[in-house]
């Protein structure tokens, strides 16, 4: 295996993070020393005493040191993101999801049989992410292990945290994109042996792990869905996810009940093992109470992805709801079916959808909410939450640092010289008003992998 690189470097400045385990609760400090040592937050000093001893003791560390109009936050974790998608991103907007599925996306999948094509669109959504700081993403690729494993090989080259999978379908994806059982559950054991190969260290820490991936209910069968849930259980203690979309919308739904009558996503997800602590659904628009139950029982994650629901799912996904009811909820973008691939695109999807489908005072959410749940909310979905999405120390230092880029949006001083005031106003503004312009420098692991000189 090829060395890990990891950062040591020790960065000045404004913070913004969420802390503690209410969606919403945002730490801001106005000046902080961050330690990052082999790419892992070894010390975050926030009063003066404390950085003036940190600062004594950096030793041969380098320190950077932000901009003063300049703040760090950490990085976006895109929970549902399908990389082929990548090449009609901004198209095809204009079909309900089953026929888009069959009318666009197969036959854009199936192109990627092609592992040079695919690795060329993949090292083009792969920058393009880490433009917008997502630092962390959770990949559907193909049907393909060649294009798959160029996948995991394009993370690795620029450096995004990732967590890839290869798609598994056995029925129902029309001309020429389907395998069989076998092919399926050999090429998903050869990809999660793949990645293990690639870098050999503890899950949590490895730059890009293996996804059991079975696409959806109605793309397979039984003896699929019950192989792959015997791979996801076979790998778990090595480090390996399972994904899949679930409940995501009204013609998907009534598929699954025309195939099996009396049935619902969650419970054939979960007879066949797939509902583990290491597992994110996507969408998750029409679940019941008891289903929600379901999750939050076995910690199974919600990757919301607003911008997409608002296309095909036929209804509004209920945050607060589902936090409430202790589901974990993370926030992806959904390329292609949302047709952004920013997350702060995805925040402002999620704030504005629940504006106007909130029925009650106090169903809706701000961009806290937002903002914490594309972090913090994310790496929870993952079940990592003790080694992404803050500034805590010992987590993984995966980060960017936002400048005002004058040329996005004006700034005016607001009333108030309170410093957290104007760094909250800051911040505020980055979330409705910024896009990749504003992110001057992203980290991975203390890595720098977009804005500068090597001083990550
Ligand atoms: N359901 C099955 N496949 C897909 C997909 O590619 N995108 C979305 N949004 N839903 C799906
Ligand atoms: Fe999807």
């Amino acid at each position: 295996a090829a060395p890990r690189e990891v950062g040591t470097l020790a960065l000045r400045g404004r913070f913004v993070h969420g802390v503690g385990s209410t969606a919403g609760t945002l730490d801001a400090v106005v000046d902080g020393l961050l330690v990052v040592r082999h790419g892992r937050i070894e010390r975050f000093a926030i009063s003066e005493a404390e950085i003036s001893s940190a600062l004594r003791e950096l030793q041969d560390i380098p320190l950077v040191q932000m901009g003063a109009d300049a703040f760090c936050v950490p990085g976006m974790i895109d929970t549902h993101v399908h990389a082929p998608q990548h090449q009609f991103c901004g198209t095809a907007t204009d079909l309900q999801l089953m026929a888009w599925l069959q009318h666009y996306t197969f036959p854009a999948e199936r192109r990627l049989e092609d592992a040079s094509l695919a690795a060329d669109v993949y090292t083009r959504l792969v920058r393009r992410l880490l433009a917008h700081g997502t630092t962390t993403a959770v990949y559907f690729a193909s049907l393909h292990l060649g294009g798959t494993k160029a996948l995991v090989d394009v993370c690795r080259t620029l450096g995004q945290r990732a967590f890839v999978g290869k798609v598994a379908m056995d029925q129902h994806g029309g001309e020429a994109y389907e395998e069989t059982t076998e092919e399926s559950l050999r090429d998903t054991e050869a990809l999660i042996e793949y990645c293990h190969a690639c870098e050999d260290a503890p899950a949590e820490e490895r730059l890009v792990n293996p996804v059991v991936t079975p696409r959806f209910i109605p793309t397979c069968s039984k003896a699929l869905l019950e192989g792959l849930g015997a791979l996801a259980a076979k790998y778990d203690a090595r480090g390996c996810w399972v994904q899949s979309h679930c409940a995501e919308s009204v013609d998907e739904m009534a598929f699954v009940e025309q195939l099996h009558p009396g049935k619902r996503d969650v419970q054939i997800f979960a007879e066949a093992g797939l509902l583990t602590g290491r597992c994110v659904m996507a969408h998750c628009v029409h679940m019941r109470e008891d289903e929600l139950r379901t999750f939050a029982e076995r910690g199974t994650g919600i990757a919301c992805c607003p911008l997409s629901n608002a296309f095909f799912a036929g209804g509004t996904f209920q945050l607060r709801r589902a936090q409430q009811a202790g589901v974990r909820v993370g926030l992806g973008t959904d390329v292609a079916g949302g047709y952004s691939p920013s997350m702060l695109n995805s925040c402002r999807t999620a704030v504005i959808a629940s504006k106007v489908s909130a029925s009650t005072a106090g169903a809706d959410i701000d961009f806290k909410v937002a903002f914490w749940t594309a972090t913090l909310g994310s790496a929870a979905a993952l079940g990592l939450e003790q080694h992404l999405g803050n500034f805590a120390v010992g987590k993984q230092f995966d980060a960017c640092v936002i400048s005002r880029a004058a040329d996005v949006y004006d700034t005016f001083a607001p009333p108030s010289a309170d410093p957290r005031e104007v760094l909250m106003a800051d911040f505020e503004r980055y979330v409705n008003l910024g896009d990749d312009r504003n992110v001057q420098k992203v980290y991975v692991r203390g890595r720098l992998v977009k804005g500068g000189d090597a001083s990550g």
